[in-house]
């Protein structure tokens, strides 16, 4: 049998030590491709012959079992997707048996190389055990020199699904199985070198350690060629040498012979330093302008290709992104690679979270250290730590090591930091869960062995911005800062990157910040589109909060990434200087005839009916062809966005989606109509208190609105008229903010100018449907088709939107792909449109971008034929 006992403890068996990452010239035999695979539904009940059990199933390798129909999908953020009993995981918990046989030419040593594997694993070459292996995101080595013999050789490995070490990897992300990142053996030279480490000076000295290894090895290096033994050094040194940063990222060659077999590596020279309080890059102060990035593929979860990778990096740097936190697990060997050559300051973390402690007793408390503080989980905590410092050392994008996410603090954290700082003093050590030691030991906080404070988001009642400020004037410390998360970048936003960057931008204190996050998690898998938290019937789940990233599940860039990339490139936002076309009605005394519930206008060769009760203009026929296909209407709602999703409650509770018009008194003027109303949900009070006046010409309206807000109502998303028209009248020209979206937290990222466009490309594809496609600052508008159009102008500027859905449909749909087909062209025109924040994990949006208690506007509508 298995020795399952493995499964409940934190340690692996026979993994040989960790070393840096490489692969010698020509060593690599790669074991990706075709397996076979068995599921087994419990590993705890395999068959008495289970290494030579018959196996049919095919899987390529690497990938996530899920993907190939076994398992099922889960997406949880914090809670364990298992009963709370560490170190112990569920009897149900399935094994993927993979088989797969290779062929060898026995040549010195064997390795057999896992670069990724969740959550841990058995290893058998020709039916003998090898070893056993957890930490999903570290590089398993295993010696099979022994094992494996000339020619055929049959490698089985039992992957299972949970282990010990899953209590330590409870990052928020769909909760994937299997083989994930390359598999590969490697062929050497008895002697081989294991282990070294390359260090560098700005003043170009480079030293090659020769940490561990057999025979001596020679370094040749910018022309020089220096013979090491295993534990000791050799020094280099370049003459005016050209420094490694993000944006140069200039690499030296260097090449290690040793017991005849040859490594290539890159060498960047560059340091990293805190200097009175200051991160330098070099010597000069640098900001990180960041983003969290996870594996991610929608077809293929977490087992992403290095073309993959390399398209992520490439459209960060498109996009002014220098740098880049692994959240929550290191990254794969090829990543740090990329990020040497492209140019990015890389926080590497190591595998930990364990936020699901939280909900332990069933709502969230706290009982952050319940692990961290756990003897059980020390040592775990620390190899996790090493694991990643070991691994990656040699790369010059590493500028940082996180000692994990959300874990809470404790003596094994404490130590890890020590070790690392033990292991590499070239670096700055990073962790951001100390606030609680922070309440209980305020002495001991300052002194934690962490070389910078880091925060995420702005929770709550703070404001966006306030923790940087806050450690700022906190006379006690004396190290830099950094946002290792915030603008949390779900669905339509963040709205609050400028603020966090007028203040980030105001001290060299602050090093800057990594937003969260770069891709939505969308998977593909099955009928339909992107899906999310409890598509697949999975329980626990957490919707849609894996929907919160920069760009789509494809790379599909949206707004927020835009917006990034202006404030990341301190990019001035040029507002086109041109005439704006005005609107000018056609005069003529129009004939106002009240019936019972309803008012005809005739003006001309227009008619227009207005209904009393509700003050909604239900028709606008010129020449007898109508425009409307949806009444002019008081509007005060808007389909919640994600960073609504708090607020909307307090909307939903005061009514504002069951809110109607209601006409107090109105009078007949002189070529019109004046109203005043009340928008009025069942058994609530008003929300917001309106006049109108509407004057009737031959080619249009001009109604002027006002509003109070009541004092009960504390938020509103906008206030504004909405209406329908024909859905054949999308194409659309404005003058107003945007090539994209922008509301007034956005506004000034977002250039005014004169745009064309249609109504379906105004349309921003949130995979969550929900308002979007506004644009503040609007001063003209035009929708038009061959033979009509309506052209929008105002007093004032405004903020616009036409869309192919109404904010009910929006606000109604849960997925962009089961939105209905388009029935019209829904117009709104606000006089205010609320700003949008991130409060979907951050700060309430910031009082001034909530609409004013009061505001007005005259807009003018022409209808064209
Ligand atoms: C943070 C966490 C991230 C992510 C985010 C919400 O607290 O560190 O991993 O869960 O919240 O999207
Ligand atoms: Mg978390």
């Amino acid at each position: 049998m298995l020795n399952t006992k493995l499964i409940s403890d934190v340690k692996s068996e026979n993994v040989l030590p960790a070393r840096c990452a490489y692969v010698p010239q020509n060593a690599r035999l790669s074991l990706n491709g075709e397996w076979f695979i068995k599921e087994h539904k419990s590993v705890y009940n395999l068959p008495d012959d289970y290494l030579n059990e018959p196996i049919n199933d095919k899987i390529i390798v690497p990938s996530c079992v899920q993907y190939y129909g076994y398992d099922y999908f889960q997406y949880t953020n914090i809670k364990y997707p298992f009963p709370y009993n560490p170190p112990y995981t569920p009897y149900n918990n399935p094994a993927y048996h993979y088989r797969r046989e290779f062929n060898l030419k026995k040549d010195g040593k064997i390795y057999l190389v896992f670069e990724g594997v969740d959550s841990c694993f058995y290893v058998y070459i020709n039916k003998h055990y090898v070893g056993f292996s957890q930490i999903s995101h570290r590089i398993s080595e295993f010696d099979i020199t022994d094992l494996t013999q000339e020619g055929v050789n049959t490698i089985d490995v039992f992957v299972v699904k949970w282990c010990a070490g899953s209590y330590l990897e409870d990052q928020d992300k769909w909760r994937f199985t299997g083989i994930f990142r390359d598999v590969y053996l490697l062929v050497r030279p008895q002697g081989h070198i294991v282990d070294y480490a390359i260090q560098t000076k700005i003043d170009g000295k480079v030293t090659f350690k020769y940490n561990s290894g057999g025979a001596p090895a020679q370094i040749d290096f910018n022309g020089e060629t220096k013979t090491v033994a295993p534990g000791e050094s050799a020094d280099f040194s370049v003459a005016n040498p050209v420094l490694w940063t993000a944006e140069n990222p200039h690499l030296y060659d260097l090449k290690i012979a040793c017991a005849g077999e040859t490594i290539d590596e890159k060498v960047g020279i560059r340091e990293v330093s805190v200097e009175n309080g200051v991160f330098k890059i070099n010597g000069k102060h640098v900001k990180l302008k960041g983003v969290n990035r996870h594996d991610f593929h929608p077809k293929k979860g977490s087992a992403v290709s290095e073309e993959d990778i390399l398209a992520d990096l490439k459209l960060m740097k498109e996009h002014n992104i220098n740098a880049i936190r692994t959240s929550h697990y290191p990254a794969s060997p090829a990543f740090y690679r990329f990020c040497d050559e492209l140019g990015f300051y890389v926080m590497s973390e190591a595998d930990i979270e364990t936020h699901g402690t939280m909900f332990k007793d069933g709502s969230y408390g706290d009982y952050w250290n319940a692990l961290a503080d756990d003897p059980l989980f020390y040592d775990a905590i620390i190899e996790r730590n090493t694991q990643n410092v070991i691994n990656h050392k040699n790369r010059p994008c590493v500028i940082i090591w996180s000692l994990g996410n959300e874990a809470g603090w404790g003596k094994s954290f404490y130590d890890a930091a020590v070790e690392i700082k033990r292991i590499d003093s070239t670096r700055l050590v990073h962790y951001e869960r100390t606030e609680g030691v922070l309440k209980t030991n305020p002495k001991a906080y300052y002194e934690l062995p962490l070389d910078m404070v880091s925060r995420m988001y702005d929770f709550e009642d703070k404001k966006p911005g306030q923790s940087a400020l806050e450690v700022l004037n906190d006379t006690n410390e004396t190290r830099p800062f950094v946002y290792c998360e915030y603008c949390h970048a779900m669905g339509n936003g963040p709205g609050d990157l400028e603020i966090y960057w007028n203040i980030l931008n105001s001290s060299d204190r602050f090093m800057g910040g990594f937003v969260w996050e770069w891709k939505d998690h969308g998977v593909l898998y099955g009928e339909g589109g992107y899906k999310y938290g409890g598509d697949f019937g999975e329980t626990p789940h957490d919707g849609n909060f894996c929907i919160d990233g920069l760009v789509g599940p494809s790379l599909e860039i949206k707004p927020g990434l835009l917006n990034l990339k202006k404030i990341y490139g301190g990019e001035k936002t040029d507002d086109q200087k041109i005439e704006v076309p005005t609107i000018s009605l056609q005069k003529r005394k129009p004939e106002i005839l009240t019936k019972k519930d309803e008012t005809v206008i005739k003006c001309g060769e227009a008619e227009y009916a207005v209904n009393l009760f509700n003050g909604k203009i239900t028709s606008a026929k010129i020449g007898g062809v109508e425009f409307l296909n949806n009444p002019i209407a008081v509007n005060i709602a808007r389909a919640p966005t994600d960073n609504d999703q708090y607020i909307k409650k307090e909307w939903f509770e005061r009514g504002v989606y069951e809110a109607e018009p209601f006409i107090q008194n109105y009078e007949v003027i002189d070529d019109g109509l004046k109203l005043s109303g009340k928008m009025l949900p069942v058994y609530r009070s008003s929300c917001l208190d309106f006049d109108l006046v509407y004057k009737f010409f031959q080619d249009g309206v001009e109604i002027e609105f006002r509003y109070i807000i009541p004092d009960s109502v504390k938020s509103l998303p906008r206030a504004g008229l909405t209406f329908g028209i024909d859905k054949g009248l999308d194409s659309l020209v404005f003058y107003g903010k945007g090539e994209y979206e922008a509301y007034i937290d956005t506004a000034s990222l977002v250039a005014f100018g004169r745009y064309e466009t249609t109504v379906e490309k105004n349309f921003t594809d949130y995979i969550r449907p929900q308002e979007c496609g506004s644009h503040c600052g609007t001063r003209y508008i035009k929708l038009f088709n061959q033979n009509a159009s309506i052209e929008i102008s105002a007093q004032k500027p405004f903020s616009f939107s036409a869309l192919p859905y109404d904010e009910k449909t929006l606000r109604t749909t849960t997925h962009n792909w089961k939105l209905p087909p388009s029935k019209a062209v829904y117009v709104s025109i606000d006089i205010v449109m609320r700003g949008i924040g991130s409060n979907s994990c951050g700060p309430k949006l910031p009082a001034q971008f909530e609409i004013p208690k009061t505001a007005d506007n005259i807009f003018i509508i022409k209808f064209n034929r």
